[in-house]
């Protein structure tokens, strides 16, 4: 695994207990792929692939939704198997889970959807590994993808934070990145904000979702006292910190 995977599977395992109830914007993240997915899809696809599945707020979705008969579910983080074993268990259809970084997995074929919320950012080259993960689409197959694009958390980015996942992706670019046997049906952003009290509880919630892989920062009394100060005169409303998520939604049909 590389140094930057490494770290990236460090920071979620951190946060991993509290994901589930602190990664709120990331929930409904998943709710609105998971609806979007719905419009898209065809009912009771045969085969179906997520990757970057962490507590399962897109898996639940896709299995309730969806029914597949076949269901492989990956996520870096093995441990994360154990959350979703009662869903997989219960699934009707054959399910299968994947560990492991999914750029170094050995993926299905003729797949008729490959989803995934809140993960791409990870990716160091998402137009590379996109491109391998199309090619997995049976014709006629859906892609559906949640990543983040450059205003996520701009007021920390403005800060000087190193908080950064390494691919942020605006909506304007997906076209370029998808392979051309792709064609995009539906490409989306929405702008979402969540308050906090002081920055203490900023830095908290990073650490307890785990977005916080890229900041090896060290936060000393001084420092953290600065960045409340900052933060404060640029960024605060009716006495709040604000944190803002850029979700980007893509849906893409392969047709050749
Ligand atoms: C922000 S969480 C999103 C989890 C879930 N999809 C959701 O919507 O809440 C990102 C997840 O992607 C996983 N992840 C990061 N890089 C990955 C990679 N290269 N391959 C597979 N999973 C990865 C992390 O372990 C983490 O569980």
């Amino acid at each position: 695994m590389s140094a930057e995977i490494t770290r990236v599977a460090r920071a979620f395992r951190r946060g991993l207990p509290t994901y589930g109830r602190d990664a709120r914007a990331q929930a409904r993240i998943a709710a609105y792929l998971a609806a979007l997915i719905r419009a898209h899809a065809v009912p009771r696809p045969a085969r179906v692939l997520e990757f970057g599945c962490g507590t399962g707020f897109l898996t639940r979705h896709l299995l309730d939704d969806l029914h597949p008969g076949q269901f492989w579910v990956n996520d870096l983080l093995p441990e994360t198997a154990d959350l979703l074993a009662p869903r997989l268990r219960a699934h009707p259809g054959a399910a299968f889970f994947l560990p492991g970084p999914i750029q170094s997995i050995d993926l299905p074929a003729r797949l008729d959807l490959i989803a995934s919320a809140s993960t791409v950012q990870w990716f160091d080259d998402p137009a590379r590994e996109v491109a391998r993960l199309c090619r997995q689409l049976a014709p006629g197959g859906l892609l559906a993808l949640s990543g983040f694009g450059p205003d996520q958390f701009h007021e920390l980015q403005a800060l000087g934070s190193t908080a950064a996942a390494p691919g942020y992706v605006a909506p304007g670019e997906w076209a370029g990145i998808l392979p051309k046997e792709m064609t995009l049906l539906h490409v989306e952003d929405r702008h979402m904000r969540l308050a906090f009290p002081d920055a203490p509880a900023v830095l908290r919630h990073l650490r307890s979702t785990g977005v916080n892989a890229g900041a090896g920062q060290i936060w000393s009394k001084g420092r953290l006292s600065r960045f409340e100060t900052s933060y404060r005169d640029r960024f605060a409303r009716l006495g709040a910190l604000p944190v803002t998520y850029h979700p980007v939604f893509v849906l893409a049909r392969r047709t050749a």
